[in-house]
């Protein structure tokens, strides 16, 4: 367990916010929030989807106005009115939606919008040799040593999220937010990324770090707050306060220990048909050669790291990337997907990782997006009501317990989390019979993964076949029947469902 770091002798918070209350057209989201950070500790902000975590950071940066209450930096009542503001006084925060553009380079999108200047008229010319200078300073503090004339979309995404906390980082900053910063990270990226805190914790900065990991909040926070439907729970220090408790504070319960395991596995006969198979399926640069198989009613795993080629391989059955290799079949006949509407066609449905790019449509309603895949399978010969469209996304909301005022709300305004259900909803409700999940839990609450395991199993076991796909190692060997390992774009291995998690990282690194 950590040390906590607080310093006994000044016990002043560098920053406090008290009675914090915000309402969204009448609706109380934020109810008498408080919160207190000392200089030079971790401290996790935790709640479930939809607790208020994140709105009550963009109260505190200046996002949005808050409806009441007080907030003190260093003992001052502050209010920024915007993030730049709220940087200048010292509160530098990475939001949940990191806006960093991807083809400008690194120490672009470092200072984007506040460029320093240079010449004789002042505050005309960008002094590019001093951008690139300060840029590379700026990194340095947080330990990364790369080319910042590059563009930002040749690093990795880990590299990418250091960038975007360099960027956060004025000079004079007293507090770093991070809005669940780790959840595209693999293990070795969060750890390189916690050094990185410590680091900047060690400089007397209070950092403050949303995550529904519970294994990094012990990893690398000192002291927790809970939020619970937007009210205060408490706030505790990390090494007297357990998982269990914490999972009751943040549910307002206990969750049942239950395991997610069917009760008797289905034994999965070797001479079935199976629903997709391939043989040697490879795209030159993205996949090596691949056999697999998945048989109506299996959860197949797909394990590896990040990188290791599953959302490629993911792409190329859904017909959104052409194998140049390989046998493609359903049902035993050899089909070749021209795009993704040929596979939905064959009863397949993937839900991709990436939900802000490949997946909301933000100004839609919750109702409309989940409706959206489904009225594309069935094509314009047969349009959905709005009653039929209420229905579905009616019955999605209240089995995947979706947060939201009400099926017609845009589904922009909902908590990530709450945006990840829908999607996962959208594919459900196509009624597929091969089920693609690609990074289905990520931003997603502890209550609410189990919700969505157990839900997929029980989809399996009425028929469905399923293609797992989780950074998650726990996940995938708690829900899987079988194991596919994947490493550098080549399948290595296949594990029976049961295996630990332990064989599978031993198949990984033996490969
Ligand atoms: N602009 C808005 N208009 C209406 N409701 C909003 C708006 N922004 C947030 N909400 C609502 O406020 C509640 C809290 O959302 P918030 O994003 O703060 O949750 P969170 O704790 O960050 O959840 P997650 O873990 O899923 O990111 C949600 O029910 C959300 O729908
Ligand atoms: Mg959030």
């Amino acid at each position: 367990m950590t040390q906590v770091t607080m310093n006994p002798v000044t016990p002043t918070p560098v920053l406090e916010l008290a009675g914090i209350h915000k309402s969204f057209a009448g609706i109380p989201v934020l109810r008498d929030v408080q919160l207190r950070l000392y200089p030079g500790e971790i401290h996790a902000l935790m709640g479930q989807n939809g607790a208020g975590k994140s709105t009550l950071i963009k109260v505190l940066t200046g996002v949005l106005a808050s409806s009441g209450g007080e907030m003190r930096l260093d003992g001052q009542a502050i209010r920024p009115a915007s993030p730049l503001a709220a940087q200048q006084l010292g509160i530098s925060t990475v939001y949940q939606e990191v806006n960093l553009c991807p083809n400008l380079s690194v120490a672009e999108n470092v200072f984007a919008g506040r460029y320093p200047r240079c010449g004789l008229a002042q505050g005309w010319r960008i002094d590019w040799t001093a951008v690139n200078r300060q840029a590379r300073e700026l990194l340095a503090r947080i330990g990364l040593d790369i080319d910042v004339t590059r563009l930002l979309s040749s690093y990795p995404v880990a590299v990418q999220q250091l960038v975007a906390i360099a960027r956060a980082l004025g000079v004079s900053a007293k507090v770093l937010i991070l809005d669940e910063p780790t959840s595209s990270l693999d293990d070795e990226e969060v750890s390189k990324l916690f050094e990185v805190l410590r680091r900047l914790r060690a400089e007397g900065l209070a950092i403050v770090f949303v995550t529904h990991f519970l294994n990094q909040v012990y990893a690398v926070s000192d002291r927790i707050t809970v939020l619970r439907n937007g009210q205060w729970v408490g706030e505790w220090r990390a090494s007297e306060f357990g998982p269990q408790a914490l999972i009751a504070a943040m549910l307002g319960r206990e969750l049942a220990a239950q395991s997610a395991r069917p009760a008797v596995p289905p034994a999965f006969d070797d001479a079935v048909t199976a629903l997709l198979q391939t043989e040697g399926l490879a795209q030159a640069g993205h996949l090596q050669p691949l056999d697999l198989r998945v048989r109506a009613g299996e959860i197949v795993g797909l394990a590896g790291l990040l990188g290791a080629g599953r959302t490629e391989l993911a792409r190329l059955l859904f017909g959104m990337e052409t194998p140049d290799r390989g046998v493609l079949r359903i049902d035993g006949q050899v089909v070749s997907f021209a795009n993704p509407a040929d596979a939905i066609h064959s009863g397949l449905a993937l839900c991709p990782e990436e939900r802000k790019t490949d997946g909301i449509v933000a100004e839609l309603s919750v109702r409309e997006n989940i409706a959206l895949a489904l009225q594309a399978r069935l094509g314009t010969r047969r349009f959905l009501s709005h009653a039929e469209q209420s229905a579905l996304a009616e019955r999605f909301v209240a089995s995947l317990g979706i947060k939201t005022a009400s099926i017609e709300t845009p589904i922009g305004l909902l908590s990530g989390g709450n945006q990840q259900k829908a999607m996962i909803a959208r594919w459900l409700a196509t009624e597929p019979r091969l089920l693609i999940l690609d990074e289905p839990t990520r931003g997603i609450d502890v209550a609410a993964k189990q919700e969505i395991m157990e839900q997929i199993l029980r989809l399996a076991q009425a028929g469905m076949a399923v293609i797992f796909i989780s950074s998650e190692m726990s996940e995938v060997v708690r829900v899987a029947h079988r194991i596919v390992v994947l490493r550098d774009r080549k399948k290595v291995g296949e594990l029976p469902g049961g295996s630990t998690e332990d064989e599978v990282y031993e198949m990984i690194a033996a490969a």
